[in-house]
């Protein structure tokens, strides 16, 4: 599956234009992470962006069967199986699948920080210009800000890594910024 597929099926499951814009930016960090810390090769870095892309095609849709709907999708399509598994492995604790590959490990832990990054970008004037970590940090430990995202989740992900919580904030603060 191609890029241009992937954000044909986006686009076409997701209406809602925040979900949209959450999968993008997963999308970009992974990417993102791919290319400049796992060395990876376009095709290598082409399967951790569909990831991205598509692993809450049928959040919206199918909340109820959330991923099952899009793996058998996908399963359909032929879609290369380490695509599948990261989707399927990106929260442990809701779907029963554990992270293996560094991929699956870093969908986890992008997945969960990156809408928190940017609720913490969405209510500063200036969005993500001038966002510091230690602000993001800041954030983290008032349980009232953007509350239904689990910070439970987001250490066990983190704990999963050997990358540190503030290196990967910094990583999605300079990486999702440019995706609206
Ligand atoms: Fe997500």
């Amino acid at each position: 599956m191609s890029i241009e597929e992937a954000n044909l099926l986006l686009n076409d499951w997701v209406t809602n234009e925040r979900l949209r814009l959450h999968m993008k930016q997963v999308a970009a960090n992974m990417k993102a992470w791919a290319e400049e810390k796992e060395n990876a090769d376009e095709h290598l870095a082409k399967k951790w962006e569909l990831a991205g892309l598509l692993h809450d095609a049928d959040w919206e849709k199918y909340p109820d069967q959330h991923c099952r709907i899009i793996i058998e999708e996908l399963e359909s399509r032929n879609i290369d199986p380490e695509v599948i598994q990261c989707i399927a492995s990106h929260g442990p604790g809701y779907f029963g699948v554990e992270p293996q590959s560094k991929m699956d490990k870093m969908i986890y832990a992008i997945d969960e920080l990156s809408g928190f990054v940017h609720a913490a970008a969405l209510i500063r004037p200036t969005l993500y210009e001038g966002l510091e970590v230690k602000s993001v940090l800041k954030r983290l430990k008032s349980p009232a800000f953007a509350a239904q995202v689990s910070r439970e989740d987001i250490n066990d992900a983190v704990s999963r890594i050997d990358v540190t919580l503030e290196e990967l904030i910094q990583f999605i603060i300079d990486h999702q910024k440019a995706v609206n």
